[in-house]
C-alpha cells in the first residue's frame, strides 16, 4: 500500500501486485541470473516473453488470426507520421477531430496528402465527441483517422464511427484495454503503452494483415515501415525489451481479475462515483458533455482559476497527485486508468465533498 493516489494521464499508475512482481525478479529473472534488462532480445529466455506477450494480448482482446500486432517505438506521435506514409496509396485520408492528439495526428498527415475533416468539435472545444453516424467520407479516402479517447479533454467515442467501409485507424492510447472493443471494426488500433500497460516507451499496433503494404511512400525510412516490423515479429532492431515484459505482466493481472468485460465493469463503477458526485456538486462542475464522457479521463473544474489552484495544493497535501489539467483546458483531470483502485476515486471525492464543504470557495 502506497501512501497516495496517482491521477497522472500518463506516465501514470501501474498495479502494485505487478510492481511487486516485477521488483520480486528484478535481480533473477526465472533462475537466469540476469534482469529482464540484461537479457539479449535474441534470447530464447526473451523470446518466449515477447511470444507469452502476444499470445496473451490475442487472448484477452480476442484478436482475429488476420491481424498482426506489432510492438514499436518512437511514441505515439511517430505513428501521426507512420500511418500516413505506410497507407496513403491514393494521397487521401479522413480525420475525425476531437481534440489535441487528433489535431496533432491531422497536422502531421497533411504533409503526406489531401486531409478532410470528415467531423470536428474544435468549434466547441472539443467538449464532445460529433455524430459519426453519417460522415462525408472521399471515396478516393484511404482511411478514416480517429482518437477513441481523449485524454485532455476527457471526451469518448461511445460508438463505432460509420466509414462508409473505408479502413477506420483508431489510436487508443488512453482506453487501450479498459474495456472489451471489437477488433475486427478497425484496420487499425494502436497505442503508447503509458497510460494503461507499462512504463512509458512502447507502442502495440494491431493491423489488418491487408494494410501491410510491399509499397509505401518513396523513400520511407526502413525504420518506419510496417512492413520490416511485421516481417521480423518486431525484431528488426532491439525493441524495449523490459516494456515488453511489463506488458505481459499487466496483461496476465488483467487476465487474473476476470479479463476485459471484468476491467468495464470496474471502471464504470470508478468513473460513477467521480462523475455523479461531479453531478450533485455546486462547486465543481463536469467538463465533457455528459453523452461524451470517459471512462478513463475525468475532466472538471470549479469557475474560478484561483480556486482550481487551491484544490490542487489541497489535494496534494492529502495524498491525491498529478491532478491538474493540461494546459489546453485548464482546471482539473483525474485520470482513472485500470491500476487506479475504487477506494482512491472515493477518497479522491471525500476530498472533494470536504473542501467543497469547508469554505466560501464559491465567492471566490
Ligand atoms: C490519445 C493520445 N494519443 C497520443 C499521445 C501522444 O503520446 P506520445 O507522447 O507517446 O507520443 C497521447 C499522450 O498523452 C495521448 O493521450
Amino acid at each position: 500500500m502506497r501512501n497516495v493516489y496517482n491521477f497522472s494521464a500518463g506516465p501514470a499508475v501501474l498495479p502494485e501486485p505487478v510492481l511487486q512482481e516485477a521488483a520480486d525478479e528484478m535481480l533473477d529473472y526465472k533462475g537466469s541470473g540476469m534482469s529482464v534488462m540484461e537479457i539479449s532480445h535474441r534470447s530464447s529466455l526473451f523470446q518466449s516473453i515477447i511470444d507469452e506477450t502476444e499470445q496473451d494480448l490475442r487472448i484477452l482482446m480476442n484478436i482475429p488470426d488476420d491481424y498482426v500486432v506489432l510492438f514499436l517505438q518512437g511514441g505515439t506521435s511517430l505513428q501521426f507520421s507512420m500511418i500516413p506514409m505506410n497507407f496513403m496509396r491514393n494521397g487521401k485520408a479522413d480525420y475525425i477531430l476531437t481534440g489535441y492528439w487528433a489535431k496533432k495526428a491531422y497536422e502531421e498527415a497533411k504533409r503526406y496528402g489531401q486531409i478532410n475533416i470528415a467531423a470536428s468539435s474544435e468549434g466547441d472545444n472539443f467538449s464532445y465527441i460529433p455524430d459519426c453516424s453519417d460522415l462525408e467520407i472521399d471515396q478516393d479516402s484511404d482511411y478514416v483517422y480517429m482518437c477513441e479517447n481523449n485524454t485532455i479533454y476527457g471526451t469518448k467515442f461511445h460508438c463505432c464511427p460509420n466509414s462508409h467501409g473505408k479502413v477506420l485507424v483508431n489510436d487508443i492510447s488512453s482506453s487501450f484495454l479498459s474495456e472489451p472493443m471489437n477488433v475486427s471494426d478497425y484496420g487499425m488500433l494502436f497505442g503508447g503503452v503509458q497510460k494503461n500497460l507499462a512504463p512509458a516507451g512502447l507502442v502495440i499496433a494491431i493491423m489488418h494483415k491487408d494494410l501491410i503494404f510491399d509499397t509505401v511512400l518513396p523513400n520511407t525510412p526502413t525504420m518506419l515501415q510496417y512492413k520490416i516490423h511485421a516481417d521480423k515479429k518486431s525484431l528488426y532492431n532491439t525493441p524495449p525489451t523490459y516494456n515488453i515484459y511489463m506488458v505481459g505482466k499487466v496483461i496476465k493481472w488483467i487476465h487474473s481479475l476476470g479479463g476485459l468485460e471484468k476491467m468495464k465493469e470496474l471502471n464504470e463503477r470508478k468513473a460513477a462515483v467521480l462523475y455523479d458526485y461531479l453531478d450533485s456538486s455546486s462547486l465543481f462542475y463536469g467538463l465533457a458533455n455528459a453523452g461524451s464522457r470517459s471512462l478513463m479521463n475525468v475532466t472538471f473544474r470549479t469557475k474560478s482559476d484561483a480556486v482550481d489552484a487551491e484544490f490542487i495544493k489541497q489535494a496534494e497535501k492529502h495524498g491525491i497527485v498529478s491532478i491538474k489539467g493540461h494546459r489546453a483546458i485548464g482546471g482539473m483531470r483525474a485520470s482513472l486508468y485500470n491500476a487506479m483502485p475504487i477506494e482512491g476515486v472515493q477518497h479522491l471525492v471525500d476530498f472533494m465533498r470536504e473542501f467543497e464543504n469547508s469554505g466560501d470557495y464559491h465567492a471566490k
